[in-house]
């Protein structure tokens, strides 16, 4: 069964080129971080307009940490700070915050600000915008597993395994989309992306504009997805 599809019902995006963006102006890197933001929004409000229902955005890895400890720091007190700027306009346009990650070991006071965005957005009923904070695919597969193993065998399949990953209830991504020109996916929805249309573009994440997303979009919109049938 080919099936063409106009709009996706989940979006996922690797935010990536922050850093670079800022280098090429001579800029700090936290910089590139501050311009990336104001991309968030658009393309968060372009996703509402569009109808898209999920959009999962890649703002921090279990990798990340692997960071100068100020760009850590500098990532954590902007998420904070855009989180609460923004929530207002979130509200208004009902979106739903939601966060994927292991929030465990993220410091507290960000780990606050998250549980009361997500109360305060929880009856947002256009769309879901999933904030992967602290997210990484094996840390989410692995933590499945650990909660899976007291159930018993026979009640373990690729459905119930689902409902046991952050993104638990919600549809696979439809479409993944990469910016600043690095073709991997970099620890990013690997069980529920096996069958995600893909695309990579060169812009790094401050310059990804509206009139991109929605040529993306479209291209997407034309893809046969066969998903191993004929
Ligand atoms: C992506 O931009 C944002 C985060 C990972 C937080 P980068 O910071 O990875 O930017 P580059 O890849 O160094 O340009
Ligand atoms: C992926 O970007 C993670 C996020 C966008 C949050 P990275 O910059 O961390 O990816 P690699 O290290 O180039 O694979
Ligand atoms: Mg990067």
């Amino acid at each position: 069964m080919t099936s063409t599809n106009s709009v996706p019902a989940h979006v996922g995006i690797i935010m990536d080129g922050n850093g670079r963006w800022a280098e090429k102006r001579g800029l700090t890197r936290t910089e590139g971080h501050r311009a990336g933001v104001r991309v968030v929004h658009e393309i968060t409000q372009a996703s509402v307009s569009y109808g898209i229902g999920y959009l999962t955005l890649f703002a921090f890895s279990t990798e990340n940490w692997k960071r100068s400890y100020e760009e850590v720091n500098f990532l954590f007190n902007l998420f904070v700070q855009t989180i609460q700027e923004y929530l207002p306009q979130l509200k208004e346009n009902s979106v739903r915050l939601n966060f994927i990650g292991d929030v465990s070991s993220i410091p507290l006071f960000v780990r606050t600000a998250l549980a009361r965005s997500a109360e305060e957005t929880h009856n947002g009923n256009k769309m879901v915008l999933n904030v992967a904070i602290n997210y990484g695919s094996r840390n989410e597969i692995v933590n499945a597993v650990r909660t899976i193993i007291k159930l018993e065998i026979k009640d373990i399949n690729e459905e119930s395994f689902k409902n046991y990953l952050y993104t638990a209830d919600q549809p696979d991504p439809d479409l993944i989309i990469r910016t600043g020109g690095e073709k991997r996916l970099s620890n990013f929805l690997l069980y529920q992306s096996i069958y995600s249309e893909i695309f990579f573009t060169e812009t790094l994440w401050p310059d990804f504009t509206c009139e991109e997303y929605y040529s993306i979009l479209e291209e997407f919109s034309h893809r046969k997805r066969r998903f191993g049938g004929l």
